[in-house]
């Protein structure tokens, strides 16, 4: 039985910065079974109900090796991938571009990426895929990855997005102040 299996389904939310959840190495996934699924299915619901294109297991606040993507943020359809103990092998060009993430409301920051990546990550049955990807979909790949390893948009934002978005920062770790109070 795997841990997933006592998580309450029901209960699952998006996690905001700066939750120390957020900050987690999270470690690997070695069951494949029915609650990773249904775990799975409902990061799903959650991610299209917040119009989002990628979410982290440790966004949900389980901090295991995992996550979701779909640039088309329309649900289904051949870009819509779970992503399982991913690791990115390959990178290639560079990219600057506006990256956002649910665990940030409201935030928009140019992060410099690479233009194109290779991943090579599980499914579902526990079966080893490799895909390459550009564009959007490529820096989803990233942001996700990056999640796994406890690194957030405030790690890659540049000084002047710092500033920029000051206020905004602000106001969600005194948000998340007020939650523990
Ligand atoms: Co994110």
């Amino acid at each position: 039985m795997s841990a997933i299996s006592e998580i309450d389904l029901s209960a699952l939310k998006v996690v905001k910065y700066p939750d120390p959840r957020l900050r987690e190495v999270c470690t690997a996934v070695e069951e494949f079974d029915d609650s990773l699924r249904g775990f799975v299915e409902r990061m799903f619901e959650i991610m299209y109900a917040s119009n989002g294109v990628g979410l982290a297991a440790p966004q949900v606040g389980q901090t295991i090796r995992l996550f979701i993507a779909n640039p088309t943020a329309e649900p289904g359809g051949e870009y819509e991938g779970v992503y399982i103990n991913p690791e990115i092998i390959e990178r290639s060009g560079s990219d600057v571009g506006d990256e956002g993430c649910l665990s940030f409301p409201g935030m928009s920051c140019k992060i410099k990426r690479a233009e194109a990546v290779t991943i090579r990550a599980a499914n579902l049955n526990g079966e080893t895929f490799t895909q390459t990807a550009e564009g959007l979909q490529a820096r989803i790949f990233q942001h996700e990855s990056d999640h796994l390893d406890g690194i957030l948009l405030s790690d890659r934002m540049s000084t002047v997005a710092k500033i920029t978005n000051r206020r905004l920062l602000k106001d969600l770790e005194e948000d998340y102040a007020e939650t523990k109070r």
